[in-house]
């Protein structure tokens, strides 16, 4: 049987990249998915190959950093699937070319609402209905390598996915006794459209000699996201090439 049979995922930033490789490999694993993105074109063309494929999901469209968007998109799953076993909270932007002293409040704040309060919103409601169900759920957090370690030009981003490591141990410690799992992958440089033009200045960082791919975030993504992972809480875990055991 397919690990993810009779179970519900939802996926935010589900139109590219990371997001359209865990719900394609979610739905492929026997997951009905909500597919979500701030660009409901995008979602809805992830959704049509599901779909298309015999799979079942639904695309809507959910802005990270708007808690009553991702509150829908968790109470969408109930409603239209009726349960929630798996949340990935994986929609982000990129931040680099800023400096810590001339970074503007504007820029700060747009990266912390969607690559934090964004994680914060989703742990929150996908929380709140796996613990109404009694569903011994996962939470999947989307940090980087830049929650581990940091990177010149990137000091929004280093701490929002810093504060995403954080995030997730103080909700694993509170979720953990009732059986809901929260954990964090961390990613080095792989092809998406987010890191488009740095490709040949960050490759050589990776001792591996290339880039990740998205299918190899996903890999990780659904191994937390599944039952065999059930002692596995509080925890970051790297698919980096060996970045950081350089
Ligand atoms: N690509 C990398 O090198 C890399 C490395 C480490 C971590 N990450 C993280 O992986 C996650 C996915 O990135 P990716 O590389 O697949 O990028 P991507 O640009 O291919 O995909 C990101 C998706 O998020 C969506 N999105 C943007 N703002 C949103 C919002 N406010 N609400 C909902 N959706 C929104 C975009 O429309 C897009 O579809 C991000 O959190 C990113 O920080 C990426």
């Amino acid at each position: 049987m397919a690990r993810f049979t009779g179970k519900v995922a939802a996926v935010t930033g589900a139109g590219s990249g990371i997001g359209a490789a865990a719900a394609l490999r979610f739905a492929a694993e026997g997951a009905a998915v909500l597919v979500s993105d701030i660009n409901l074109a995008s979602a809805t063309q992830v959704a049509a190959e599901i779909s298309k494929s015999g799979g079942r999901a639904v695309a809507l469209r959910t802005d990270v950093a708007s808690e009553s968007d991702v509150a829908a998109l968790v109470d969408r799953a109930v409603a239209e699937f009726g349960r929630l076993d798996v949340m990935v909270n994986n929609a982000g932007i990129g931040g680099l070319e800023t400096s810590v002293d001339t970074i503007e409040d504007a820029a700060w704040r747009k990266l912390m609402s969607i690559n934090l309060d964004g994680v914060f919103y989703g742990v929150k409601h996908a929380a709140r209905v796996m613990k109404v169900a009694k569903v011994r759920g996962s939470i999947v957090n989307v940090s980087s390598i830049l929650g581990l370690v940091a990177f010149e030009h990137a000091v929004a981003y280093t701490a929002a996915k810093h504060g995403v490591v954080g995030l997730t141990k103080a909700a694993a410690l509170e979720l953990a006794p009732l059986g809901i799992r929260v954990n964090t992958v961390n990613p080095a440089f792989i092809k998406t459209p987010l890191i488009a033009g740095l490709e040949e200045a960050v490759l050589p960082l990776h001792p591996a000699a290339r880039l990740g791919t998205p299918e190899e975030v996903a890999a990780l993504i659904c191994f937390l996201g599944a039952d065999e992972a059930s002692f596995v809480t509080g925890a970051s875990y790297l698919v980096d090439g060996g970045y950081v055991a350089k």
